[in-house]
């Protein structure tokens, strides 16, 4: 009897307990396997206490359930771990010590579910000898090879919700509601929410903006009558020739995470167009919560496939959406590109044809 272990590595995604769920059920339903669950990504191969057993009945329930049982863990990477000795902080390589711990626990193949840095941490771990397959998770929907990740639907339904619940009191006080939304270097949630909610200005990472056409945009709007819109803002997105902006730690230095950009735009409007800007920023509430439908369906055929994949030795690579088909693809691969907005592409197109403002213009 074989078993496999399952960890959920980087931020969290509507859907992971969806993917935790299928693979458990398959591998037991239909290969007979015993599953270890890791506890917070990479961590729990290095931390006691870090594997519990899964079986179909402790998965019972979490379908629904945003999160993941598991745990997650953003800075767990195992080539570089932070850890205090002797009270400073110091980076060490952890790496072999993962290989091992996967050999000790008897384990023949670990199921990694995470974003870009988690699948880059695999595919090292794979070169390494370790037996991995990975399933490809961020609602930012950033990663090659796949059409669209689990998380991506659930974020966009809550962008789409916030645009319609701003566009009532913005119109009511006749102000300039921007709202910044999470995506990383990637304007899939802002694109896709702006459109389906109907948004005035869409700025995305992809696209630099000069502040000049969004003046001009709001401008025509108050001439036509229509004293209120709606900015839809990327974490990422920058004026031409300018840095992204990053938030800044209590210290002062600049944190990891991207965010800021959406203040800045809500007071240059402002101050240049002489209206009221308010801003929103959705924040977590894109990643918390109930999956969709579609990332539910999504994520538990993602969950199954792994496993087959498993079955099949396909180490060192990964599912992926294909023409709406499961596929698995190499990981090198996968991890050759983020995706991006594809500028020609007919989101933009329409976009522009419905003369929404995308900044460059
Ligand atoms: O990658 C998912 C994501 O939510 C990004 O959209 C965002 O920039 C980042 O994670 C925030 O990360 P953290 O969980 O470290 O705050």
């Amino acid at each position: 009897m074989k078993q496999i272990g399952i960890l959920t590595g980087g931020g969290d995604a509507p859907g992971l307990n969806a993917v935790i769920r299928a693979a458990v059920k398959t591998a037991n339903n239909v290969y007979g396997w015993k599953v270890l669950g890791i506890k917070n990504g990479f961590e729990g191969l290095l931390n006691p206490g870090g594997v519990i057993p899964l079986t179909p009945e402790t998965v019972r329930g979490i379908l629904p359930r945003g999160g993941t049982i598991l745990g997650a863990a953003n800075r767990g990477n195992p080539f570089a771990r932070r850890l205090m000795r002797d009270g400073v902080e110091v980076i060490e390589d952890g790496s072999d010590d993962v290989v091992e711990r996967i050999k000790n626990l008897g384990l023949d193949a670990l199921v990694v579910v995470g974003g870009d840095g988690t699948l880059h941490i695999s595919r090292e771990l794979f070169e390494k000898g370790c037996p991995i397959v990975g399933v490809p998770k961020t609602i930012d929907n950033d990663i090659g090879g796949t059409e669209i990740t689990f998380g991506f639907d659930t974020a966009v339904s809550m962008a789409t919700e916030a645009i319609d619940r701003l566009h009532t009191t913005a119109e009511s006080h006749h102000r300039v509601m921007v709202l910044e939304l999470m995506g990383r270097n990637a304007g899939f949630i802002t694109l896709q929410a702006g459109l389906a909610g109907g948004a005035d200005v869409i700025l995305i990472p992809e696209i630099p903006f000069q502040y000049k056409s969004i003046f001009a945009k709001i401008r025509q709007r108050e001439g036509q009558g229509r004293h209120f819109s709606i900015v839809a803002v990327s974490e990422g997105a920058q004026p031409i020739g300018e840095q992204q902006v990053f938030q800044l730690a209590s210290d002062g230095i600049r944190a990891g995470r991207l965010g800021g950009i959406g203040q800045i735009v809500a007071d240059t409007i402002g101050e240049a167009c002489g209206v009221e800007a308010r801003l929103t920023i959705l924040g977590y509430l894109q990643r918390g919560g109930s999956p969709t439908t579609f990332d539910r369906w999504l994520a538990t055929r993602y969950g199954a496939a792994a496993v087959r994949l498993v079955a099949k030795q396909g180490y060192g690579r990964m599912v992926a959406l294909q023409g709406g088909k499961v596929v698995d693809i190499s990981l090198k691969e996968a991890l050759k590109q983020p995706r991006q907005v594809d500028l020609n592409g007919d989101a933009i197109t329409t976009a522009r044809g419905l003369g929404i403002c995308l900044g460059d213009e």
